[in-house]
């Protein structure tokens, strides 16, 4: 599975507060603490009594500069430590959190560290539960979880699948990509709240037979990551998404499927007309095959040399173009071997765009399949910036703070 859609950084300065409860998955809490650090986070840890049956708390401590609390009573640390991460903390995250943190959160209980600094912190709190699926689905728990969401508490919730006693149901911990997802958009400003924002991305195939087929090395990276960098800023996001299987998306991102030029256009189309925001990246197939064979075509009917008859498919960007509406914001993305800003200047004008954004098909470390890009973006009205190689993930960032910079 490809994931550089999701190395988002420059989290510097941003203190999370991980607490770490006794689950048989809290050995994963050290994955989600690396993870976040990679982001440049600075993660402090907790762990409950029940948390230290399963890890060590120098496990933690051997990998995080920030502080890793063991007890309500532990001589080792700060007098004031049930209030530590409320006054330093930018978000508190319980990864794995089990039915008993759940409960005590909910009810206002704080009969140990963890409950205790859970208790007066202000900022942002995440629980991602972990436990057995019965346990999950019961009544007391789905109550608990129920009054959390209610006070804005976020519950990432868990995935199914065979759980470690054998069972299988709701109730394994969530990816740790998606939990790490949640945490930075936990972390960071809401700017695009309430605004519906529509991505496609990916190839498209084109079957000239049933194994036969006409298509593009586009890997959706680009796109997956400003579709994530559009959720992380609060936006709703919808994706079109063309073949890409080795793509990894996360659970919470509404996504249609489709495979063929012509089934990206519908999609599109029909989800457009709602959208505040819409960015197609897609490599989309200009052209498709006038004749698709029912059954497989045989070399000795063939012969040695074949000629593909083309025909051109629909250009999504340009209809949807068309057919905008004034208040919507659109933006393109141009691919080009030669003459970038010429070529893009001309789509940014010809499809009624917003902002385009071109990138050179030429070096090899921009375009398709590369976590790099070296764009030029152009705007409307005649605004033009060309950025140095960036990761995809810092592009798609800039491509956000553009719109909220200009849009207005
Ligand atoms: N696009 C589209 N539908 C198509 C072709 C392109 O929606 N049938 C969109 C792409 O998703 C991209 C923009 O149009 O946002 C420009 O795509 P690009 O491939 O660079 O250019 P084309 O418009 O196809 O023109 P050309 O092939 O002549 O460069």
């Amino acid at each position: 599975m490809t994931t550089s859609h999701t190395d988002f950084t420059g989290f510097a300065g941003k203190r999370l507060q991980l607490g770490v409860t006794g689950s048989v998955s809290a050995f994963r809490a050290v994955d989600i603490m690396r993870r976040l650090q990679r982001a440049d986070v600075l993660v402090g840890v907790t762990l409950t009594a029940a948390a230290q049956e399963f890890i060590r708390p120098l496990q933690f401590r051997s990998l995080t500069p920030g502080p890793v609390y063991e007890g309500l009573f532990d001589s080792n640390q700060a007098e004031y430590a049930h209030l530590e991460p409320a006054q330093n903390a930018h978000l508190f995250l319980v990864a794995p959190s089990t039915a008993n943190t759940l409960a005590k959160h909910a009810c206002g209980i704080g009969d140990d560290l963890l409950s205790s600094q859970l208790f007066s912190f202000k900022g942002p709190i995440i629980h991602a539960p972990a436990m057995n699926p019965r346990i999950w689905s019961s009544s007391a728990v789905q109550a608990n979880v129920s009054k959390l969401m209610e006070r804005g508490v976020g519950i990432v919730s868990p995935e199914t699948g065979v759980m470690a006693c054998g069972e299988t149901g709701e109730g394994r911990l969530a990816d740790v990509e998606e939990i790490f997802l949640y945490a930075l958009k936990g972390l960071m400003p809401q700017s695009l709240a309430g605004i519906r924002f529509l991505v496609n991305l990916g190839p498209t195939r084109e079957y000239w037979d049933p194994v036969r087929v006409v298509t593009n090395d586009s890997s959706g990276t680009m796109g997956a990551a400003i579709a994530l960098a559009a959720w992380l800023h609060g936006a709703e996001v919808s994706v079109v998404q063309g073949p890409t299987p080795h793509l990894w998306l996360p659970r919470f991102m509404p996504t249609t499927n489709v495979a063929s030029a012509r089934q990206m256009h519908q999609a599109c189309l029909d989800l457009a007309t709602g959208m505040d925001i819409i960015c197609l990246t897609a490599a989309v197939s200009d052209y498709r095959p006038t004749v698709v064979q029912l059954n497989k075509a045989k070399k000795s009917t063939l012969g040695e040399r074949v000629s593909l008859d083309l025909e051109q498919n629909p250009d999504i960007l340009a209809d949807i173009g068309r057919t905008r509406k004034d208040s919507q914001y659109i933006i393109g993305f141009a691919a080009e071997t030669d003459d970038i800003l010429h070529h893009a200047q001309r789509k940014l004008h010809e499809k009624r765009l917003d902002l385009i954004v071109a990138n050179s098909l030429a070096r090899s470390d921009s375009g398709f399949g590369t976590a790099t890009n070296q764009v030029h973006v152009i705007s409307r009205c005649g605004r033009r910036e060309s950025w140095p190689i960036l990761a995809k993930t810092e592009v798609a960032m800039r491509i956000i703070e553009w719109f909220l910079d200009h849009s207005a």
